[in-house]
């Protein structure tokens, strides 16, 4: 199987019972999911990650299109067991121990007393919350709910992840931590799907993008296609010159200097002088490779309609 997750031409409109008006949230979306990928959903608040993911999990359904995942239609009950979810804002009964809750949902998944044990110690320790504490999930941090959350998505030991931002309420450290996770699950042979907000995350840990506004998807495909700017080189050198500027940009598209590092954007058929006139400079040559933007250049000139 190919695709982990196919949609076509998905239209979801909610009614507002009160205003009588119907609101767009995802229109004429289309896209495929990869057995084994990480794969990112990006946009602005209100482009309609959540909605998408909802109906992904059968939580929604659409007014039109078609989809299936895992194989089965949408909204087949029979995936479900197959699938494992982290909520945008997870809700937990406040009164257990994380141990006692894994094994509330456990149960609720129709997994043994044995079984959710074992697995229970083994997720919590991954999300790197304390074993065996007495803390209830009320006195839990924002952070240590949202790894629990992530613990709990684990639990039937799913074939395919959906996440609706993991690293919302995390600091660096468990930012880091939680992609980390991420691509251990994608090593472990399963398909992660995730919405999120943070860009730097998406570009680190994700194989494939679609980037929606408004409902509509404006850019999607492998990040590396989406990133890589045809016919423009980066060329790397060590040091930095005084000159640089004036000798290099009658060439290039941008120079720009950091930590002892001289960066030359270039148009390919110009990287021979770059390099000759970089040599003139004193510089030493340290790359020459495909010019990448970042996911942010790419969004901002999506989202914004800004170019770089
Ligand atoms: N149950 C609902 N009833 C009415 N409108 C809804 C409902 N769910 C979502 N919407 C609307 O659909 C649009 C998309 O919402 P959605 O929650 O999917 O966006 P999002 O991309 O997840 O945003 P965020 O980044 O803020 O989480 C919004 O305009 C929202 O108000
Ligand atoms: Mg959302």
């Amino acid at each position: 199987m190919d695709n982990v997750i196919l949609l076509e031409n998905i239209r979801k409109t909610f009614r507002s019972p009160m205003l009588r008006i119907k609101r767009t949230a995802i229109s004429d979306l289309s896209l495929g999911v990869r057995e084994n990928s990480i794969f990112g959903l990006l946009g602005p608040n209100g482009a309609g990650k959540t909605t998408t993911l909802k109906v992904i999990l059968g939580l929604v359904s659409p007014d039109s299109g078609t989809g299936n995942v895992l194989g089965k239609p949408l909204g087949s009950k029979s995936t479900r067991a197959r699938i494992g979810f982290l909520p945008e804002q997870p809700y937990f009964y406040g009164f257990m121990t994380a141990e006692k809750a894994m094994m509330f949902y456990g149960h609720l998944a129709g997994l043994d007393t044995e079984t959710i044990r074992n697995r229970s110690e083994k997720l919590l320790s991954l999300v790197g919350l304390p074993i065996g504490s007495h803390l209830t999930l009320e006195k839990y941090s924002k952070g240590m709910l949202q790894r629990f959350g992530i613990a709990q998505a684990l639990l039937n030991d799913p074939d395919l992840v959906i996440m609706d931002e993991p690293s919302s309420g995390l600091d660096p450290v468990g930012q880091k931590e939680i992609r980390e996770i991420i691509i251990s699950l994608k090593e472990r042979g399963k398909t992660v799907f995730l919405s999120s907000h943070q860009l730097s995350e998406v570009e680190s840990v994700c194989d494939s993008v679609s980037i929606i506004n408004s409902g509509r998807a404006v850019a999607q495909g492998q990040l590396d296609d989406l990133l890589e700017v045809k016919g423009v080189s980066l060329v790397t050198f060590t040091g930095e010159s005084e000159r640089a500027q004036k000798v290099f940009s009658p060439l290039a598209r941008k120079v720009h200097t950091e930590n002892g590092k001289t960066h030359v954007e270039v148009d390919a058929d110009k990287v021979y002088e770059i390099i000759t006139s970089g040599k003139e400079l004193g510089l030493y040559l340290q790359t020459v490779g495909p010019f990448r933007k970042t996911l942010e250049d790419l969004f901002m000139e999506i989202v914004r309609g800004q170019e770089i």
